[in-house]
């Protein structure tokens, strides 16, 4: 064995003692431990595969990420993933993506409309208004917390361009209506899959029915990278548009560390620069930098091997929190699946009902006292946020849901971290709050 393959094997199981010291498991201590909503879930394979990253001492992005890129795109059965270093970034290379000039009279422009949600995480809308298009705003349906598709054709005016629209936590939306939708009038779909990595509609994975998809690797979401996020297509324009976005806006496409992968690379005259100017310096729209490190990716790779056992996890959580939670049915509104989906849950949602002889605020105040951590459904009516005060949009019907979402619902974790015998003690909370 080499030397510096030795001194790995030392470190590796160095890394298990301290993770093993370090991460020991807390027994659960009902009204003193909390139950969280979300968190990281790890065990010493990443921390290994971090510091074998870190040794490679390669630092951008590189071999790991290539490799998470591939094995992400095989996971879901799409033709390419490309990282970016959060979800909010895929979802501002998606948008902008379908903003690129070589898409001719498909691209989308400044005074365009986009049809979506209000009910919203902030980033799934902000790149609409970014690029000046007008986010056209339909209510969503409960107990499913997904687009309702009741006033589509309603929503559609002669500059509708997209449906951008995200799969609400780890539900799916209506694939069958949307798709059918966008199909008709030939529009884009950008599904946001931040919240639902590994959520299926009829067997197929959400992300691959519409043009381009988007994930989140922030702590709470179905695997981390600490920070870190993914674009995924099976268009290969559109692969080739989002990465130059991603990639400071360049017009050449080699991989880190390769050179002349066109052939062309001191032959094209582009732009007013001179014939031959070096084709890795040309750019041909305005980029960011949104790459992530090969540390990022690392723990990715790591947690990936994990994601089937994850969301098996969220789902049995889910099923025994219905369960529990069924007896309150009365006063609680509790979640369901959109017909013909599998969810990979990423969270309990509940909706207090207006006879519950308790609000909403009540209740959450409530479960919080007992350690029992809850969430609202991300900013509720976008509308109705500080930064939405001076921004053009539309609404098709009346946002009902929306506004009952904004003063009646919240949600409780699902995630890995949380076991049997904490959901026994949430139902429990429950039970003593409602009683
Ligand atoms: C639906 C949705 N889209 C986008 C994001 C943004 O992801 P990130 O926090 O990685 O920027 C989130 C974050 O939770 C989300 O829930």
């Amino acid at each position: 064995m080499s030397k510096l393959l030795d001194i790995k094997h030392q470190i590796h199981s160095l890394i298990k003692e301290y993770h093993d010291e370090a991460f020991k498991e807390k027994a659960f201590v009902a009204g003193e431990s909390s139950v969280p909503v979300s968190g990281k879930v790890f065990d010493h394979t990443e921390l290994q595969y971090i510091t074998d990253s870190a040794l490679d001492a390669w630092f951008t992005t590189g071999k790991f990420n290539t490799e998470f890129e591939k094995k992400l795109a095989k996971y879901i059965n799409v033709k390419s993933a490309i990282t970016v270093n959060s979800g909010s970034s895929a979802n501002l290379v998606a948008f902008a993506t379908l903003t690129a000039k070589e898409l001719g009279d498909k691209a989308i422009k400044p005074g365009d409309e986009v049809i979506t949600v209000a009910a919203s995480f902030p980033t799934t809308i902000n790149p609409i208004v970014q690029f000046g298009a007008i986010p056209v705003f339909l209510d969503v349906d409960i107990p499913t917390y997904q687009i309702d598709i009741t006033h589509l054709e309603k929503a559609l005016s002669n500059k509708t361009k997209a449906v951008v629209v995200a799969h609400t936590l780890g539900n799916t939306f209506n694939l069958d209506a949307i798709t059918a939708f966008c199909d008709k009038h030939n529009l884009w779909l950008l599904e946001d899959c931040c919240d639902a990595l590994g959520a299926k509609y009829k067997g197929k994975h959400v992300g691959t029915f519409g043009d381009i998809a988007t994930l989140s690797f922030y702590p709470a979401h179905h695997i981390t990278m600490g920070e870190g996020g993914a674009v995924f297509m099976s268009n290969a324009k559109l692969k080739t548009i989002a990465e130059s976005f991603r990639d400071w806006g360049r017009d050449c496409w080699c991989e880190p560390g390769k050179d002349n992968t066109c052939g062309k690379r001191f032959c094209q005259q582009l732009g007013d620069l001179p014939m031959g100017y070096d084709h890795k310096y040309i750019y041909s729209r305005i980029g960011y930098n949104l790459k992530i490190t090969d540390m990022q990716a690392a723990l990715g790779l790591a947690q990936l091997q994990k994601l089937d056992g994850f969301v098996a996890t969220r789902k049995k959580n889910f099923d025994l929190l219905s369960k529990g939670l069924a007896k309150h049915a009365g006063k609680l509104i509790l979640p369901k699946a959109t017909e013909n989906s599998e969810p990979s849950w990423f969270g309990f949602l509940l909706t207090v009902k207006d006879n519950a002889g308790i609000t909403r605020n009540d209740l959450v105040q409530k479960l919080n006292d007992k350690k029992v951590a809850t969430r609202l459904l991300f900013a509720g009516d976008l509308r109705k946020q500080p930064y939405f005060k001076n921004i053009n949009y539309r609404v098709v019907g009346d946002l009902t849901n929306t506004d009952i979402i904004v003063n009646n619902t919240f949600w409780i974790g699902v995630t890995p971290m949380i076991n049997e015998e904490m959901i026994a003690y949430v139902c429990h909370c429950f039970d003593e709050i409602l009683a």
